[in-house]
């Protein structure tokens, strides 16, 4: 069966593929599992300075795999919730390269980066409203405190697409590389970080993030109870049950 996530070391840089690119690198509960195993495991690992954070095939990250939402995001032991705290507490640089397809958990998961470079092919949603959802892995938070209050309302309420001159310009992305160019960028970077004491990486990631560690603790737990509220409704199951059809969800009648 092939891998759902791959990983390799590269002096000192953790390279983290997300591997299903059939599925836009969807994740499924296999990857879950994965994700939250690589992150733990790379904290521990003083041999990994750096991790870079990418997705095989033409696309970042689809979010989490909507064929599988039935074993349900309300469950404080479904992997998400776990994998989440797992990448929201990891002590290393995270730099992500995203190409593609960004929607729900693949852009949210990149607001816990702390470099990410983008491609020109970006488009990038917060899906949640259109699925009769809640925002995920702190993305309440940590999209307000990158872009500012009002910008963040915006693209949560719309549920708009974001291109990559947005994500650039709104300070959610660093940079915008063309295509072809995108990893080995991003594999520069993480080299350039790599080359420095991880001790001194993670003293400096450790002042960067403590005045928002409350915080985060906070969103993660208040978007928990908000999604156990949500997953499941009339509106949800309209909107995911609409997906799998491929036809536009209808709220009309909810
Ligand atoms: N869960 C499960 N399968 C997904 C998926 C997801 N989140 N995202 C994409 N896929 C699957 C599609 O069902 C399709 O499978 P198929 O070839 O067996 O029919 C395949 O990946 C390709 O996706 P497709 O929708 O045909 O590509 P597209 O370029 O037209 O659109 C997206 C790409 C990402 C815009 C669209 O797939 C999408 O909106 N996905 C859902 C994103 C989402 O809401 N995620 C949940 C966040 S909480």
């Amino acid at each position: 069966m092939t891998e759902t996530l791959l990983k390799e070391n590269r002096d000192g840089v953790l390279i983290v593929t997300l591997n299903r690119p059939d599925k836009k690198n969807a994740i499924n509960n296999d990857m879950w599992l994965a994700i939250r195993e690589a992150f733990i495991d790379a904290a521990a690992d003083d041999s990994v300075s750096c991790l870079l954070l990418c997705g095989a095939g033409d696309d970042f990250c689809s979010g989490v795999d909507l064929s599988c939402f039935a074993e349900s995001l309300t469950d404080m032991e479904h992997p998400f919730a776990s994998a989440a705290r797992a990448v929201a507490a990891f002590d290393k640089p995270i730099v992500a390269a995203a190409q593609g397809a960004a929607v729900g958990g693949g852009a949210t998961v990149l607001f816990h980066a702390d470099i990410v470079y983008v491609s020109e092919s970006l488009r990038m949603r917060l899906p949640f409203a259109s699925l009769g959802l809640a925002p995920e892995w702190a993305s309440s938070y940590m999209l307000q405190a990158n872009i500012g209050v009002q910008r963040a309302a915006e693209l949560f309420y719309t549920a708009q697409w974001i291109d990559a001159d947005k994500a650039h310009a709104s300070g959610i992305a660093a940079d915008v590389l063309p295509d072809a160019n995108l990893f080995s960028h991003a594999l520069a970077k993480a080299n350039e970080i790599a080359r420095w004491p991880v001790n001194s990486l993670r003293e400096i990631k450790r002042c960067l993030r403590i005045h928002h560690t409350a915080a985060i603790e906070a969103a993660l737990e208040a978007e928990q109870a908000a999604m156990s509220r949500q997953a499941g409704s009339p509106e949800n199951i309209e909107a995911v049950t609409a997906f799998i059809e491929k036809r536009a969800p209808d709220f009309r009648n909810l």
